[in-house]
């Protein structure tokens, strides 16, 4: 069958095995490449040129200058963050224990995020209780939304402020120190 195809195709440029490539028989035929792959190929090639001409002539931006733009696209959506989230102090968290919409999102959080080691009711199990009265980081509410944020990683406490808003924290602080009463 394939001898045939051979010498059917004598005169055509492509179809003519390539010397030296024959294998048990099987000889290896020159057919041109498919138009799509070809077309793909030197895509790729004027893709790269331009590319390498964009980048190394200096009129696109180099890795540093993309990195610097990002840091500071960072920044200012930092900055603009922390000016939108109001600071929590004392007086602001202890409210938050009378505003029952304020507790709501608490419990949320807490059932979520909290009562696997401390317990539904703060009774505590593999976290420490927060029923007892006994406070070994601070009993006020500024001390218990610093552990919330910061965690006690040696103990196996995590560090939320990575994975919570400022105001789910110190709402949740609320929550946690209600527990005591
Ligand atoms: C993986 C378990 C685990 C989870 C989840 C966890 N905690 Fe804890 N937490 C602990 C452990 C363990 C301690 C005790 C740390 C120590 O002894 O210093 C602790 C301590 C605390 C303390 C300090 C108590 C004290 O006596 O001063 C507070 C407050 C606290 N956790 C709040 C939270 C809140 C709020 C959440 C949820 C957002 C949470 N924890 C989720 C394990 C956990």
């Amino acid at each position: 069958m394939s001898e045939d195809k051979t010498q059917e195709n004598e005169n055509s440029p492509y179809d003519v095995p390539i010397s030296g490539h024959d294998y048990d028989g099987i000889q290896e035929l020159d057919n041109p490449l498919p138009g799509w792959w070809l077309y793909t190929f030197f895509g790729t090639m004027i893709f790269g040129f331009i590319y390498w001409v964009h980048y190394e002539s200096g009129s696109g931006p180099s890795n540093e200058e993309r990195l610097a733009a990002s840091l500071a696209l960072i920044q200012q959506q930092q900055a603009a963050t922390a000016a939108a989230a109001p600071g929590f102090d004392e007086a602001a968290i202890l409210a938050f224990m009378d505003s029952e919409e304020a507790m709501l999102r608490a419990a949320e959080q807490y059932n979520l995020r909290c009562a696997a080691c401390h317990g539904l009711g703060g009774e505590g199990g593999i976290g420490s209780s927060f029923v007892d009265g006994q406070w070994t980081h601070g009993e006020d509410v500024l001390s218990i939304l610093k552990v919330i944020q910061k965690g006690v990683l040696e103990k196996g406490m995590p560090a939320w402020e990575a994975m919570m808003g400022a105001q789910d924290m110190a709402e949740v602080a609320a929550y946690v120190k209600r527990f005591e009463k």
